[in-house]
């Protein structure tokens, strides 16, 4: 057995050797075509994160089904994910190093390259880089509407977008994202949250405009809330990343009315190592799953995860179902893809389920560890 991969091309499911981070692709599929017919029946640009799947294999197949390109949070994972040949790439964060600035301005010398700043130093600290490096980027202008993480005020951001003129940069618009509102579980409380969000961007680009700076552009939004900003009427991008593979976490928000479904598409195989009398213990623990959003839904059982530690997972009743058996696989969905994802070097991509079906491809994941 490879110490790299899980499997190879054409082993069957079976085959796939645990703990390992497998991709259900015929599922995959369907969430990527539902986004993007989402974002086409509504005149949306859809430009995916590619925090969630850090793969250019998966940035790819975003922008064949019409994506303009890629969201990354990271100088490093724009870099990795550039490499490896995506060519339109957005940082929808800030980035105040200048050793990370000079990289990215060298990187928008051989793709297309987005930035958000929310101060006056970062404007400056770009330019500077970017004039240095003779290249170019498109700048968003960060509001804060509503998270209480990056961003100004709604007032603030004319001086911004000011600034970003005065250096002869192209000032693409507001990023208006509000990341807490994803996982608010009903749609009334996210309704109400993406209601203030839509105000407060709303302001920022009545100030910018009436400055007489074009505002071509508001981007945002999450799986939990597209929706919304969608209707809004304001928002002319979304954003979302989870929706290509739904987490746990994601699938416990109560579901937006008439939102496309999106299905799990992101696994872990396990399989059970030990059997006690009244529990058993699968081989993955929380060095193969993010457990920040809570543990994984055993799926297709119902049983009950119990955090076992680094390496294990414990399984106990909940009613009446039995357990799996000593040597039975067992399914796990992340409580939360992004930081699951940043554990494993590969995806092992399965065609035809995760019973009868067989590895089609074993995906690197080229920014895992992107974390500067
Ligand atoms: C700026 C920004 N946009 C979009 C997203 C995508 O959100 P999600 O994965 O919840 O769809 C995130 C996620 O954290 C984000 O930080």
């Amino acid at each position: 057995m490879s110490i790299a991969a899980a499997a190879r091309v054409g082993d069957p499911v079976a085959a796939i050797a645990t703990p390992a981070l497998v991709v259900d692709l015929d599922a995959l599929e369907r969430n990527l075509s539902r986004m993007a017919e989402f974002a086409r029946m509504h005149g949306m640009r859809l430009r995916p994160h590619a925090k969630t799947h850090k793969c250019a294999e998966i940035a790819r197949r975003q922008v064949a089904a019409g994506a303009v390109g890629v969201c990354v949070q990271k100088a490093s994972e724009a870099i990795a994910l550039a490499e490896a040949g995506v060519g339109d790439i957005y940082v929808s964060n800030e980035v105040i190093d200048e050793a990370k600035l000079h990289d990215l301005a060298a990187l928008a010398g051989r793709v297309k390259l987005s930035i958000a700043v929310d101060s006056a130093l970062g404007v400056d600290r770009l330019a500077e880089a970017l004039k240095a490096a003779g290249s170019t980027a498109d700048v968003y202008v960060e509001v804060d509407v509503g998270h209480g993480r990056c961003g100004v005020a709604p007032a603030a951001a004319v001086a911004l977008a000011h600034q970003v003129v005065s250096h002869g940069l192209r000032f693409a618009g507001l990023q208006a994202y509000h990341g807490r509102a994803q996982h608010l579980r009903t749609p009334a409380e996210r309704e109400s949250a993406i209601r203030h969000a839509v105000s407060l961007a709303r302001a920022a680009q009545a100030s910018v405009t009436s400055a007489g700076i074009a505002c071509p552009l508001v981007t945002g939004a999450g799986t939990g809330t597209f929706v919304l900003e969608a209707a809004s009427g304001l928002y002319g991008e979304l954003q979302a990343g989870s929706y290509v593979f739904m987490d746990r976490d994601y699938a416990d928000n109560h579901a937006t009315p008439h939102a496309p479904v999106f299905e799990h598409a992101l696994f872990l195989k396990s399989q059970v190592m030990s059997a006690g009398s009244s529990h058993v213990v699968v081989d993955a623990g929380h060095k193969s799953h993010a457990i920040d959003s809570g543990l994984p839904r055993v799926h297709g059982h119902d049983v009950e995860f119990v955090n076992g530690g680094d390496e294990h997972g414990i399984l106990r009743k909940r009613g009446g179902a039995p357990l799996p058996a000593l040597g039975d696989t067992v399914w796990l969905i992340p409580g939360h893809c992004d930081p699951t994802v940043n554990l494993h070097e590969h995806y092992i991509v399965v065609r035809g389920g995760l019973e009868a079906g067989r590895v089609e491809a074993v995906w690197p994941i080229e920014a895992r560890g992107c974390i500067r």
